[in-house]
């Protein structure tokens, strides 16, 4: 097992750790991941690290390579990764400064592309073969161009939420287990309407990059948990105008402890990788 951690807003580098390796992958079929891969570890644990927005934040979210970044956690042998989000709290009972680890997804992102790995005979060429297990099921339907319907009824890692949920809360902060969130298309913010919208759909969280970044980790057979910060009440529900500042701000407060749990968390998960993610493929190309 090979830890991935994916940044969020606010969360462009590891503190705490040693930087035992930076790894610049320019090339992939999918063009460019969104900054060097940091190698961190601490007595022998190691995981690899990657700021989804550009390590100097400078890509919105409807321009990140999510196929290159998640492509690129393949080159390094990752198989399971935890990624780091803000999110705008639509659910009336969360507060700013909670921690959220969603178990469903809405997609309302409309134009976004890059949504699968799989086009079919529009496939782009390419050395698909994974370093470590050779040539694996997504190799094969790569290379064979296949159209693949992969199932994401429960789209994240049960192992991964159950301990992130565990260590973060007895770690101190406040952690919700559950929630729905609703991707969108960004970068601006919501109307207080689609906000409402959302609410009546069953939506507790909002944000614009779990989409697809979940759906693509499930397509090559990784296993996803995302950990959300509420960094602001959704559009609405906030009486003030919302800021990027105010984003930051809360996002950053809460990085460095979910940083230094990671190491704990991972201790916790057990070896063995749940099918739902790690066998995604099987059965599911045409
Ligand atoms: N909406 C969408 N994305 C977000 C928000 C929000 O209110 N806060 C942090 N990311």
């Amino acid at each position: 097992m090979r830890i991935g951690i994916i940044g969020g807003s606010g969360f462009y580098n590891i503190e705490g750790y040693d930087i035992l390796d930076r790894r610049h992958i320019r090339v992939t079929p999918w063009g460019e991941p969104s900054a060097d891969y940091i190698i961190a570890g601490r007595d022998g644990f190691e995981f690899v690290f990657l700021a989804r927005h550009g390590s100097k934040h400078d890509i919105p979210p409807h321009r990140i390579p999510y196929r290159a970044n998640m492509w690129g956690f393949r080159l390094l042998e990752v198989d399971r990764i935890f990624a780091v989000s803000a999110v705008g709290a639509i659910n009336p009972d969360f507060e700013v400064g909670d921690v959220v680890v969603p178990d469903q997804l809405l997609d309302m992102t409309r134009t976004r592309g890059q949504i699968t790995f799989y086009e079919g005979k529009f496939t782009p060429d390419g050395e698909f073969e994974h370093p470590g297990k050779g040539k694996d099921r997504v190799y094969y339907a790569l290379r064979e161009k296949k159209v693949v319907h992969v199932d994401v009824t429960y789209p994240f890692d049960p192992q991964g939420r159950k301990v992130a949920y565990e260590v973060l809360s007895e770690g101190g902060l406040k952690v919700i287990p559950k929630g729905t969130y609703a991707a969108m298309e960004g970068p601006r913010l919501e109307t207080a309407a689609e906000i409402e919208a959302l609410r009546r759909l069953g939506a507790d969280l909002v944000g614009m990059t779990a989409v697809p970044e979940a759906f693509l980790a499930r397509e090559l057979e990784m296993c996803y948990t995302l950990i959300t910060v509420v960094t602001n009440m959704a559009a609405g529900i906030s009486t003030t105008k919302l800021t990027t500042e105010e984003v930051l701000r809360v996002s950053s407060s809460r990085k460095q402890r979910i940083i230094d749990l990671i190491y704990e968390m991972v201790k916790r998960l057990p070896e063995d990788l749940p099918p739902e993610c790690s066998e995604a493929l099987k059965g599911v190309m045409m």
